[in-house]
């Protein structure tokens, strides 16, 4: 019988499962380790940023949630929180821009108001389910200021559940904050590796990661300070991935953005933004991940837009990898703001949802217009301030 792959899996043809002898010396496993199925993840991967669609993380942790809902007037309930997402998983025509959603623990088990599995809703509507699987960013010890994301012991076996009800992908935030002194090595290297050891579990168990590590907008810094953050965090990522054996062609990468700090007085255009954030890139993630998603971290729904709009006119010819989203403030915030709890507005909210990921996906194509904008859902008549506060904790 087969025993744990102890060989790299970057070296396995695509499409054969991983399975190799022990070689002499190796460590017996305590946990007998499943074959790789690398032709399932790279199917699942590709799939995820296939035909100019994205992912819409709607994965908020209960705290948020209720932060953001607390915002507009919406009672902080399971079953606000419930119908609230299943107005955004209902949504007409989702699936012509949304290839993944990303579901909260709570929410991967919720049922429509009808009972039918919301897992059923979205496999129905053509969208792969995924789930956030990290349990928060904590503070790391020895190091003020910088956290360090949680949520390794028992993973596997969260993951064997995850899988079973039917998640195919899975997602983990690492949190990187910039200023005085910081990040330290120490921060960004404990990230690394705990983003790996995910990664690498996550495989294991046929899912695919998306690997989240995100240098905040919070702060005075400069674009190229962002920059170099962001390439020094990518970095230490991608080596530990390789030190974890990760197969890359069955992962993906959310990265941030490379923007100048919300409270720096320069701020650089869409096009510079494009140009800084896809030269860090290149330098910095391997051609064999077939595809990088990003986070908005607090962007407006139509500069995030707009941002992956000019990378994919400026250069998507000539990367390697494709260039999508995974959004979720600047998705859903016009929803929110729409619906703020009242039934009578859920069609409505629907609709402003569908304009937004519409509009991702037609800056994936390089075809997205501020014009475009026009035609949205009238605005409420009171929006809700966007939200730039840190989001370090857990989301
Ligand atoms: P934002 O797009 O709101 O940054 O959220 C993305 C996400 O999934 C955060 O973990």
């Amino acid at each position: 019988m087969s025993t744990p792959s102890q060989v790299s899996r970057q070296t396995l043809p695509e499409g054969e499962i991983a399975s190799a002898k022990p070689r002499a010396g190796d460590p017996k496993p305590e946990v007998m380790q499943l074959p790789i199925n690398t032709q399932r993840l790279t199917d699942t991967a590709r799939t995820l940023v296939a035909a100019d669609k994205g992912l819409l993380a709607m994965d908020e942790s209960n705290p948020t949630c209720d932060k953001r809902f607390a915002k507009v007037g919406i009672p902080q309930t399971v079953e606000a929180r419930r119908a609230y997402r299943e107005l955004i998983i209902t949504t007409p025509g989702l699936g012509e821009s949304i290839s993944g959603v990303i579901l909260y623990d709570e929410t991967i088990r919720q049922q429509k108001k009808d009972g039918t599995p919301f897992v059923k809703v979205i496999t129905d509507a053509g969208i792969i389910p995924g789930i956030k699987v990290d349990t928060g960013a904590k503070c790391l010890a020895g190091h003020p200021g910088e956290k360090v994301t949680e949520g390794l012991d028992g993973l596997r076996d969260r993951l064997a559940e995850y899988s079973h009800m039917g998640a195919r992908f899975a997602k983990w935030r690492a949190v990187i904050a910039l200023g005085d002194g910081i990040p330290s090595r120490g921060c960004i290297e404990a990230n690394a590796q705990a983003l790996a050891r995910y990664a690498a579990l996550c495989q294991e168990a046929g899912m695919v990661p998306v690997v989240e590590p995100e240098v905040l907008m919070d702060g005075e810094h400069t674009l190229e300070r962002c920059g170099e953050v962001t390439e020094e965090v990518l970095r230490s990522v991608f080596n530990q991935l390789y030190v974890q054996r990760v197969m890359l062609g069955g992962m993906i990468l959310k990265p941030n953005m490379v923007l100048p700090g919300l409270s720096c007085p320069k701020q650089e255009t869409v096009d510079e933004v494009a140009d800084a954030t896809v030269r860090c890139l290149l330098r910095a993630v391997p051609a064999a991940v077939p595809g990088i998603a990003f986070l908005s971290g607090g962007q407006s729904g139509e500069l995030a837009s707009a941002r992956l709009n000019a990378m994919n006119v400026r250069f998507k010819s000539r990367l390697p990898w494709a260039v999508a989203f995974s959004f979720a403030r600047a998705i859903q915030r016009p929803a929110l703001e729409i619906w703020r709890g009242n039934e009578s507005q859920v069609s409505a909210a629907q609709q402003a949802l569908y304009h937004r990921a519409k509009c991702n996906a037609a800056a994936r194509r390089g075809t997205y217009d501020a014009a475009m904008e026009t035609d949205r859902p009238a605005s409420p008549e009171h929006p809700m301030e966007i939200e730039h506060a840190p989001e370090i904790h857990n989301r």
